[in-house]
């Protein structure tokens, strides 16, 4: 398998397999930027630390819009295999990528505040990795074969990858578009 990796055509297939498992976690968190705002999930209210319990940053709009266009996106997806005849996603992986990508989202803010860190500030690592491991959360515990069956070694290396880098190109593009405060 690792051998394999440092094959170009085996690389490059698995690149493309790893974009595209990735793509329903990806777009909840652009949309939710998009059409976020609004009441927020922890309704104002601060733990018992004396910080937000999750903060003005994830609201009731964000999460729901965000899941909805992810799946909408992948329902996309499963019919564009249809008609270049492969399969790699099913309305349950769809609905777990994009539901796991904006709950990990959650837990990260959750601890960000544990931590003291304000809405919008940088935690490195955590801000690139939560919806990775939200969504694989999601997986692992409600469609297991579907992981093990599709995510090779080869196909996780390159999520691990590509995800910061997309992270940063697309909060760039947020930022300098006006809809992010900062760019990360
Ligand atoms: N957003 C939202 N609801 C969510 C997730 C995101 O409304 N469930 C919107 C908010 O406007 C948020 C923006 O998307 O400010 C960017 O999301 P993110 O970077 O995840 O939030 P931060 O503002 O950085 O907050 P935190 O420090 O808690 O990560
Ligand atoms: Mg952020």
């Amino acid at each position: 398998m690792i051998v394999d990796f440092f094959n170009i055509d085996y690389a490059a297939g698995a690149l493309f397999t790893a974009l595209w498992i990735m793509i329903p976690a990806y777009v909840p968190n652009p949309i939710a930027v998009v059409v976020g705002g609004g009441t927020p999930i922890d309704l104002g209210k601060h733990y018992r630390d004396g910080r937000r319990v999750l903060g003005d940053g994830k609201t009731y709009r964000g999460l729901f819009g965000g899941i909805l266009g992810g799946i909408l996106v992948g329902i996309l997806l499963i019919w564009i295999e249809g008609m270049l005849g492969f399969s790699i996603h099913t309305l349950l992986s769809v609905v777990l990528l994009a539901s796991g990508a904006l709950i990990g989202d959650l837990v990260k803010s959750f601890f960000k505040r544990r931590l003291n860190k304000k809405r919008g500030e940088k935690w490195l690592i955590a801000d690139q990795y939560d919806l990775v491991a939200g969504a694989f959360a999601m997986v692992a515990l409600f469609d297991l074969p579907w992981l093990t069956a599709h995510v090779t070694l080869a196909v996780a290396l390159w999520i691990i990858i590509a995800t910061p880098l997309l992270h940063r190109g697309a909060n760039i593009i947020g930022y300098l578009a006006g809809m992010k405060d900062v760019p990360w």
